[in-house]
């Protein structure tokens, strides 16, 4: 089983693992923002391999680069590659090793707050290709995560809330308790030592709802909430060439679906209100979104590769805070409902 450590000592407890796997080489791979990271964590005698930084970057020719560098250094079987670095990182770091001599060992050092919550555990490794985001990949676990809040110091301010909002998703997954938690929690003058075990609490919900059902057979879609209304903002707002992060297309994405499972499931409306002051105050500005678009966005969300029958719009709703049902669809007409009463919700 794949070993979770929370601390902010990441140092030692990452020489306390590699002394424990007792590999024959280690490779730290990074990106260009994380270099200096990596560089403080190598152990002696491990080589570092610097990748440019972001997205673009997730893709085979990265890769390629990762394998050359490991099989002309002559790495083996028994040699370890550390991840340090956002999702690009351990995406691309994790499908490097599943593959190399047919998968080495690696941890996963998640140095953003969207890494450390949800790319850096459960599993899912891949690169881009073509025009297609995650399109090739392996599921292939690391065999440690060390989470840390201490990197996110330099993260930038908008990074930080959009991996808040994947917590808040784990939250209103998991229980009201540890949903309200959150909501009284301020992401906009975040204290990270006050983050660490609010993290630790929403990894854990991931770890197990991955361990239930790891190749997304059943309850793991509930880690969808969220996403489709998030996904078709995220894609029209990159179609208009005006990007958001992703975790912003989920925050809004996650209202969206409160309300589509208030109309469905009675999910309480209070907790509506209670959650669009909390997109004013952190997720603004808003997608810029008009009855004029409800066409496009509807066209998006019916391609959402989650999608089980053609035609059909699939949901992860909730019938109150902590109780997720998977496997729901709406009709268009809900669904333009719920982004109606989703603009009026946010003054939009
Ligand atoms: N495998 C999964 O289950 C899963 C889940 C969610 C997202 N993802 C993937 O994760 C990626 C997004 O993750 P991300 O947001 O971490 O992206 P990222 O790794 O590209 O990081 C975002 C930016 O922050 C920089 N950065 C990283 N750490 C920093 C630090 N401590 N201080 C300052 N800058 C820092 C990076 O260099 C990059 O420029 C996407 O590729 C997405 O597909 C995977
Ligand atoms: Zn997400």
């Amino acid at each position: 089983m794949q070993k979770l450590i929370f601390t902010n000592d990441v140092s030692n407890e990452l020489d306390a693992l590699i002394n424990e796997m007792a590999p024959d080489k280690v490779a730290m791979l990074c990106d260009s923002h994380t270099f200096q990271i990596a560089e403080g964590l190598a152990p002696s005698g491990a080589e570092i391999i610097c990748l440019g930084a972001g997205d673009e970057n997730k893709n085979l020719d990265s890769v390629s680069e990762v394998w050359t560098h490991l099989s002309l250094n002559g790495y083996t079987r028994n040699s370890l590659l550390v991840n340090v670095g956002g999702g690009m990182i351990t995406d691309l770091g994790g499908f490097a090793a599943a593959c190399f001599k047919r998968g080495i060992r690696f941890i996963n050092v998640p140095t953003t707050l969207l890494g450390a919550v949800d790319a850096a555990v459960g599993g899912k490794t891949g690169i881009n290709f073509l025009d297609f985001k995650n399109e090739i990949g392996a599921f292939c676990e690391a065999q440690a995560v060390i989470i840390s809040t201490r990197y996110f110091s330099t993260l930038p301010a908008a990074e930080l809330r959009s991996g808040f909002a994947e917590m808040l998703k784990h939250g209103l997954i998991s229980s009201a308790e540890a949903y309200g938690r959150l909501m009284a929690f301020d992401i906009v003058e975040a204290d990270l030592d006050a983050l660490l075990p609010l993290l630790q609490e929403s990894v854990e919900v991931k770890r197990r709802i991955v361990a239930e059902d790891p190749r997304e057979q059943g309850i793991r879609r509930a880690l969808n909430l969220g996403h489709t209304a998030g996904h078709a903002f995220e894609s029209y707002a990159l179609e208009r060439k005006e990007p958001i992060p992703h975790g912003f297309a989920v925050a809004h994405g996650l209202l969206v679906e409160m309300i589509l499972s208030h109309l469905q499931l009675g999910f309480p409306s209070s907790e509506l209100h209670r959650y669009a002051s909390l997109l004013r105050e952190a997720y603004f500005p808003a997608p810029p979104i008009s009855c004029k678009d409800y066409d496009a966005l509807l066209g998006l969300m019916s391609h959402d590769k989650k999608n089980r029958r053609t035609g059909e719009i699939n949901f992860t709703l909730l019938s109150d805070s902590g109780v997720p049902v998977i496997d729901r669809t709406a009709t268009p007409d809900e669904i333009r409902t719920a982004l109606d009463l989703y603009r009026d919700l946010l003054g939009l």
